[in-house]
């Protein structure tokens, strides 16, 4: 199967394509992504020095090329498509929505428009629980939950799978999408909440917890994510939409109380700032549509998934020193300024 892997330089899809290689040796992995500040090639060395010219092929180019795509999609024979590529931290879609309208919308509707034209057999969205917006201290969201998406982010992902389902329901075209809940391990970028209370604890300076740093999210480790996206590209009914989710609800608090202990930091690290504006109180998925029709079940624990990302940031002390450009430091300057 040739697959085309779009945002494949990034957390979840560098994570996706040694999942890919590690589990079939048939694909055929074209691994399309612009390199925004979030895309990295080193992540994928090892796959580039094995699997490169033969089984692996890199593009770098954006979603939304009309020119790009298609060609891409005849010239590698694509026979699925897998839709990683987005803009995705919440805060940077406060500061400046607008390039989350172009990658996240256009660039995802000139991805299924070529697709269709070229009779791709399979495309998964790969969407985010956020487009439901938020729940109280009691519930779960489920498929059929209405979406009322409350960032810039999550209302441009709401929007391209509201475009992936009318491309489904108006022309047949052969697409699921899938909605999980937020991800951690290794290769995400030390903006999200996990990655930069690491960086943070390990140079002993304060770590931001918005509000009351009792915001609760349902933390899945990236590679249980991987084999749900996985599961879905394999046994998904088409016009789908799958949950996914990783059974572990925690306040932002606890997670971040959980680093400090394991590096064996203080807690008076912890700083409480002023809250993110439009901040979602709760996430909390019920997948059981996913473990009933695709067998998706999340395989690691908090706990030992914790462990096992702490541990390779530790170990990959370089790579984070590395991720950290001159315009991510700007970002974080200006964003946080404001903030303390
Ligand atoms: P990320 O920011 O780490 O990576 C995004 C990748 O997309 C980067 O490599 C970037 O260079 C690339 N990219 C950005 N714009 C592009 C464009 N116009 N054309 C081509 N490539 C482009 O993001 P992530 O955390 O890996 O998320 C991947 C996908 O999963 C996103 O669609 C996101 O909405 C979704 N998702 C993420 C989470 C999470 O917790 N991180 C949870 C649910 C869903
Ligand atoms: P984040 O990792 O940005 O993911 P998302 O907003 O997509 O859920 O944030 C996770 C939670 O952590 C969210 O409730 C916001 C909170 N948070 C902080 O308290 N401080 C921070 O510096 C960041 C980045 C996030």
């Amino acid at each position: 199967m040739n697959i085309l892997v779009t945002g494949g330089c990034g957390f979840i899809g560098s994570n996706f394509i040694y999942y890919l290689f590690e589990h079939y040796s048939d694909v055929k992995v074209i691994n399309l992504d612009k390199l925004t500040y979030a895309g990295n090639l080193k992540n994928l060395v090892p796959i580039e020095k094995k699997y490169g010219d033969k089984r692996y092929f890199f593009i770098r180019g954006c979603i939304a090329d009309r020119e790009l795509v298609p060609q891409i999609l005849k010239k590698f024979q694509i026979d699925a498509v897998i839709n990683f590529a987005a803009e995705s931290h919440v805060d940077r879609s406060i500061n400046d929505p607008a390039p989350f309208i172009t990658t996240n919308i256009n660039g995802t509707q000139n991805l299924l428009e070529a697709s269709r034209q070229a009779g791709i057999k399979r495309f998964i969205q790969v969407s985010t629980d956020e487009v439901y917006g938020s729940l109280g201290p009691e519930g779960l969201f489920s498929e059929e939950t209405p979406l009322a998406p409350n960032s810039p982010y999550s209302a441009s992902k709401a929007a391209a799978d509201l475009l992936a389902r009318a491309y489904y329901k108006t022309y047949g075209f052969p697409v699921i999408i899938t909605r999980c809940s937020n991800n951690y391990g290794p290769f995400q970028f030390p903006e999200k909440l996990i990655p930069l209370a690491f960086l943070k604890a390990r140079q002993d300076e304060p770590i931001p917890i918005y509000g009351d740093g009792q915001n609760v999210r349902d933390w899945i480790y990236v590679l249980d994510h991987c084999q749900g996206v996985d599961l879905a590209l394999q046994k998904g009914e088409i016009g789908r939409v799958y949950n996914f989710g990783g059974n572990a609800e925690k306040p932002n608090l606890e997670v971040v109380k959980a680093i400090l202990d394991f590096l064996g930091k203080p807690h008076t690290l912890l700083k409480f700032v002023q809250d993110r504006p439009g901040h979602d109180r709760r996430y909390a998925m019920d997948f059981s549509l996913a473990s009933r029709e695709l067998g998706f079940k999340p395989s690691v624990d908090f706990k030992k998934g914790l462990e096992l990302t702490l541990n390779w940031y530790l170990k990959h002390q370089d790579w984070i020193s590395e991720v950290q450009s001159g315009e991510y430091q700007n970002f974080m300057r200006n964003w946080y300024k404001d903030r303390t």
